[in-house]
């Protein structure tokens, strides 16, 4: 009998330990696909053994589970797990769906929520968070800022890189996702590359983002209603994206057809390395003088950045030429005036460092920080929290639908002429004379019967003609114009043989 107890106990601790051993960890949901967010939902999570079928059980009421989709798995030896990933399709707009992830044998995990976007183009109100810098090494401040983000009931949830303090650490990863689980089980995710990330492959084992050209998630765009989002691999200050390098001509491909869309109002763009604000890490003046200006081109809105670990928004910048030009103070901006909004949402977690403010600065503040963006119809309304949610900063983005909908004028460019007659001293005009426009651009031309020239949309610059025919000499021998800034006639040359 004894002998029996013993048998039953361990087979009992054994079955209990298998089924630990074997369910889900760290489910959580995210977009693969740009135009995905309004019909499809991506669950991912984890197991330490081989488990099968990786399945997602869904319906809209509690408990009720009336659909099934299997996905598939894969062992990540840089995670030291399976890492299993649902796509669910053929989802309704806009809807609140119930689901358990795992299977029957292995385990389920704990019932929770995904809700998928409006239509696309829609301008139903939408509502996200953006923070940055969680870290790993204060995590008592990772889940006081956490448990603030929670109150706010995001649709969505961006975190603008350095999550963990490292990277290729599986430690650091499974305290972050021990703590971000409880959102993020819930409400989809996006996250970009980082200095403390260094591209390991732990951030791209674990989570699932849109494939850009190259087959792989540094960046990458997706749509939720009317709004564009972009995420790039720009990791700290001195990361540079030049011009024509692969990652710019995407995103110059990604930002024309978003502009182009008509569907797409509004569109942010997520990357780590600061942009402007200053102080023990320098702005990033190396991609101000490359993707900055296809912000400014393609009318990007609000710009989120990390690294440098404190609260900032800038006045509403310009890049287009070699000096920062400041186009708008704010707290108000609008969106019909060129520019882009500079904002890093604050530290989540790390430690903290001291703002320097500057002349591009509206807004910077020390702490524990978030924030959260609100678009409703014209009108953006991004507010800075503390981790205890007290409002520290507000500023709005007022969308002119007129201005948004007519293409940019394109001012013409001032052009002049330069015009006159080779003639004799009798004033005979000289037929074949051939006159030679050096300079700013050039030409020639041969007179014919009356000997007249015209060289026409010369823009301002300097510019020389010179005059020529066998057997002639002609005064002047040039006419020289230095800087050319209005029609320029009576410019003859008179020749003699
Ligand atoms: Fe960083």
């Amino acid at each position: 009998m004894l002998k029996y107890k013993i048998f039953l106990m361990t087979a009992i601790c054994f079955f209990l330990f298998a089924k630990t051993y074997s369910a889900p960890i760290h489910p959580h949901l995210s977009w693969d696909e740009l135009n995905g967010s309004s019909t499809t939902m991506v669950v991912t999570w984890k197991t330490l053994s081989d488990t099968s079928p990786s399945r997602v059980k869904y319906g809209i009421t509690t408990g009720n589970y009336t659909n099934t989709k299997d996905g598939s798995s894969f062992n990540s030896s840089a995670c030291g797990y399976y890492i299993h990933t649902v796509k669910v399709i053929g989802l309704d707009p806009d809807t609140l769906y119930y689901y358990r992830c795992g299977n029957d044998t292995d385990g389920w995990s704990p019932e929770s929520t995904f809700k998928t976007a409006p239509a696309k183009g829609s301008s139903q109100r939408v509502r996200f968070v953006a923070a940055s810098d969680t870290h790993t090494d204060y995590l008592n401040d990772v889940q006081t800022v956490l448990n603030s983000i929670k109150t706010q009931s995001p649709d969505l949830m961006i975190l603008d890189g350095d999550a963990v303090t490292d990277g290729g650490s599986q430690s650091d990863w499974n305290s972050w996702f021990d703590i971000y689980t409880s959102l993020i089980s819930s409400t989809p995710f996006f996250y970009c590359d980082s200095n403390h990330n260094y591209s390991a492959q732990n951030v791209w084992d674990q989570f699932v983002f849109p494939q850009n050209s190259n087959g792989d998630e540094k960046w990458y765009s997706f749509n939720y209603g009317n709004i564009h989002f972009i995420f790039l691999q720009v990791i700290n200050p001195t990361a540079q994206v030049a011009v024509g390098s692969e990652q710019y001509n995407w995103l110059q491909a990604d930002l024309i057809a978003a502009d182009n869309d008509p569907l797409i109002k509004w569109k942010f763009v997520i990357y780590h390395g600061n942009t402007y604000a200053e102080g023990a890490y320098a702005r990033n003046t190396y991609v101000r003088d490359t993707i900055c200006k296809l912000f400014d081109q393609y009318d990007v809105d609000m710009v989120f950045n990390g690294h440098y670990h404190i609260y900032e928004r800038s006045k509403k910048m310009r890049n287009r030429v070699t000096t920062d030009e400041i186009m708008e103070d704010g707290p108000n901006y609008q969106d019909s005036i060129e520019g882009v909004v500079y904002v890093i949402p604050g530290r989540a977690g790390g430690a903290p460092y001291n703002p320097s403010t500057s002349f591009y600065t509206a807004f910077n503040r020390k702490g524990l920080h978030y924030a959260v963006v609100d678009i409703e119809g014209n009108l953006l309304t991004l507010k800075g929290y503390t981790e205890n949610g007290v409002v520290i900063d507000s500023c709005t983005i007022t969308c002119s639908e007129a201005s948004d909908e007519t293409p940019p004028t394109v001012p013409e460019a001032v052009t002049y002429l330069i015009s006159g007659t080779a003639k004799t001293s009798g004033n005979s005009g000289i037929t074949g004379v051939a006159l030679t426009l050096t300079g700013t651009s050039t030409g020639t031309q041969t007179t014919w019967l009356t000997g007249t020239y015209t060289f026409g949309n010369l823009i301002s610059g300097t510019y020389t003609i010179t005059s020529s025919k066998s057997g002639y000499t002609f005064t002047p021998a040039n006419r020289v114009y230095t800087s050319l800034n209005a029609d320029q006639t009576n410019q003859d040359f008179t020749g003699s043989v």
